[in-house]
């Protein structure tokens, strides 16, 4: 039986791992901890609203206050955070949210377990989902491993590499249980269309331009979301305390492979010419300080824990095309912000409840 905190759980990779463990795993309860931003869609966890192991509580995780509460309400033995302001353009845009969130909100959260466990830490853990970006850009050789030095090039990456260093000092300095993990770029449903992915399928199906970023030779290293989940709960489960794990789907694409590949997936799925999709794309200014390259090593994760990603690229797009298709009610949500009207309905001006 384990209490576990979920941060950031109505978001993409969150509301996936809640979807995925809360039905597998009915002796664990879930404690759901989430702001609701733009980000945080809780239509996503419709099918598990209800579960008599699943909970939520609209708490943001810098208020220190509405967090203590919440740790002494449900005394959790394990925390899981994935809340984060996750997108690198909207960082650019506007860089101080980030700071707050994923630094001064991931302390918070540090601070309420050395509080709440004050010492006694047989059988807690703190495990910390971050990315791959901590480590700055690759040329054409290499790939990341746990011992790269960080390299972090937009306000998001600096922002994350910020609260990894937090983490491990809680360790270092008060012997916090923790555990990191660094992934690299996911995709499947249930992600905000303002992602690669997601926004490509979307604009694909909908004959809209299909914006890709100066010449589209960047390379990223894809994973399908819930690759990373199984990932990240074998780390939760047998990985070592205070260690840092890589995850990575072995899966470099350049951008505009991956574009054309969705090209390709949603003509099949929708009936359509691909070429005729093809003619949507449209190259566009460079991202500032774009990060070339990223590619991770994820040769401790297999040897120490035997995890493999299951899909490859081409089933795992499949699979994302197949579910944007299947789900319009989803998407439209998000568009339109229905679902933030929702929240103010349900949840008002409160920010948890008992
Ligand atoms: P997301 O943007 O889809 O979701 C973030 C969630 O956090 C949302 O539900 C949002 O409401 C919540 N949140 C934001 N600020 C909050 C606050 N102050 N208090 C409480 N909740 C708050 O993000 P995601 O893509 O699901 O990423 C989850 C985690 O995984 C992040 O830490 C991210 O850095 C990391 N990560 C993501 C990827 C990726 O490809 N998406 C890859 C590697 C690592
Ligand atoms: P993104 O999904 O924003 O993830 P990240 O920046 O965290 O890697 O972008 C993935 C890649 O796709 C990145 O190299 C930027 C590029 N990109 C485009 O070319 N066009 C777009 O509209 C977006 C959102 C991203």
């Amino acid at each position: 039986m384990h209490t576990i905190l979920v941060t950031g759980g109505c978001g993409f990779i969150g509301a996936n791992f809640l979807t995925m463990l809360v039905p597998r795993r009915p002796d664990w309860l879930f404690v759901n901890v989430d702001k609701l931003t733009y980000a945080g869609n809780p239509l996503s966890l419709e099918s598990i609203r209800g579960a008599p192991n699943y909970g939520f509580e609209r708490v943001d995780i810098c208020d220190e206050e509405a967090v203590r509460h919440v740790f002494s309400a449900h005394d959790p033995d394990w925390v899981i955070h994935f809340a984060a302001e996750s997108h690198v353009d909207r960082s650019i845009h506007g860089p101080v949210d980030f700071i707050r969130t994923n630094v001064v909100g991931t302390l918070t959260l540090l601070e309420a377990c050395r509080g709440l466990w004050n010492g006694r830490f047989e059988g807690r853990l703190f495990h910390h989902v971050s990315t791959d970006e901590v480590y700055g850009s690759l040329g054409p050789e290499g790939r990341f491993t746990e011992a790269t030095a960080y390299d972090p090039s937009s306000p998001y990456s600096a922002s994350k590499a910020g609260s990894d260093h937090l983490v491990r000092a809680y360790h270092r300095t008060y012997g916090l249980p923790v555990k990191i993990t660094n992934s690299s770029n996911n995709y499947g449903p249930y992600q905000f269309p303002e992602k690669l992915v997601p926004l490509m399928i979307l604009n694909a199906l909908e004959g809209q331009p299909m914006p890709v970023y100066g010449e589209g030779r960047n390379v990223r290293d894809w994973l399908y979301v819930e690759d990373h989940c199984d990932a990240i709960l074998d780390v939760i489960e047998r990985g070592s305390v205070g260690g840092t794990y890589n995850i990575g789907g072995g899966c470099e694409r350049t951008n505009i492979d991956v574009v054309r590949a969705i090209c390709a997936a949603v003509g099949r799925a929708a009936g359509r010419d691909p070429a005729a999709i093809e003619s949507l794309v449209a190259f566009v200014p460079d991202r500032p300080g774009h990060d070339f390259r990223y590619a991770i090593d994820a040769t401790k994760l297999s040897t120490e824990l035997g995890w493999r990603p299951r899909e490859s690229f081409e089933t795992g797009l499949e699979k994302t095309v197949r579910w944007y298709m299947d789900n319009p009610r989803w998407v439209e949500s998000v568009r339109t912000g229905e679902y933030r009207r929702w929240i103010e309905t349900h949840y008002g001006a409160r920010e948890h409840h008992d």
